[in-house]
């Protein structure tokens, strides 16, 4: 059976009808994403429902490093003293009004999670930057834990992630 929506590059897709409810993520959108892709300042992935072609979600994604005194002490431990680490942040991600509510903002993450693990440069954790409180809350619910210092930045260890991508796919432990 085919999956219903594809997660792909923004490239030339039809992107005038895309609405989050969010005014900033939406102005973004429409005015400031391509340009920002064009400097190689972030990347843009988009989900697109197959049938339709229609764009239900976006994100973006871009290198970045975590001070790691930001980090949790329990966290630091684990690590080398190095006074930052990298990162990929998700600077933003928004679904069409239309899809929010069906697990599409889960499987963004998941895909950019999965890219951060697949990509040659490393990176320790995903970054993301939540817009209000209630973004911040789906991001806990992911198993985000706030930056230190800002507390509108969450991470991710990206060893978290790869085990819930394994435990979603039904890999076994050996
Ligand atoms: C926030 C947003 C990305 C969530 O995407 P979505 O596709 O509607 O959410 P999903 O259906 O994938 O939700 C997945 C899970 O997160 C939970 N969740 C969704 N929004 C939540 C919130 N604000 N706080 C806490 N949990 C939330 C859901 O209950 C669901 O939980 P479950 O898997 O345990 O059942 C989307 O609603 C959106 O684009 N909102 C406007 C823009 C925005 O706020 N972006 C946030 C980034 S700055």
């Amino acid at each position: 059976m085919k999956p219903p929506f594809v997660i792909e590059l923004l490239a030339n897709h039809e992107r005038e009808k895309f609405a989050s409810g969010s005014g900033p993520l939406d102005r973004y959108w429409k005015s400031q994403v391509t340009q920002d892709v064009r400097r190689h300042v972030t990347n843009c992935f988009v989900a697109v429902e197959v049938e339709t072609g229609i764009i239900a979600g976006y994100y973006t994604l871009a290198a970045a490093s975590i001070p790691t005194p930001d980090l949790p002490e329990v966290v630091i431990k684990r690590l080398p003293r190095y006074p930052s680490l990298p990162a990929i942040r998700v600077g933003r991600l928004a679904i069409d009004l239309r899809f929010q509510g069906k697990g599409l903002g889960s499987a963004l993450l998941a895909d950019a999670a999965a890219r951060g693990l697949r990509a040659e440069a490393a990176a320790f954790a995903m970054l993301v930057d939540a817009k209000d409180a209630d973004a911040v809350a789906f991001y806990e619910h992911h198993g985000f834990e706030r930056l230190a210092s800002q507390p509108r930045s969450l991470f991710l260890a990206l060893a978290t992630a790869a085990k819930a991508l394994s435990a979603g796919r039904g890999e076994k432990k050996r």
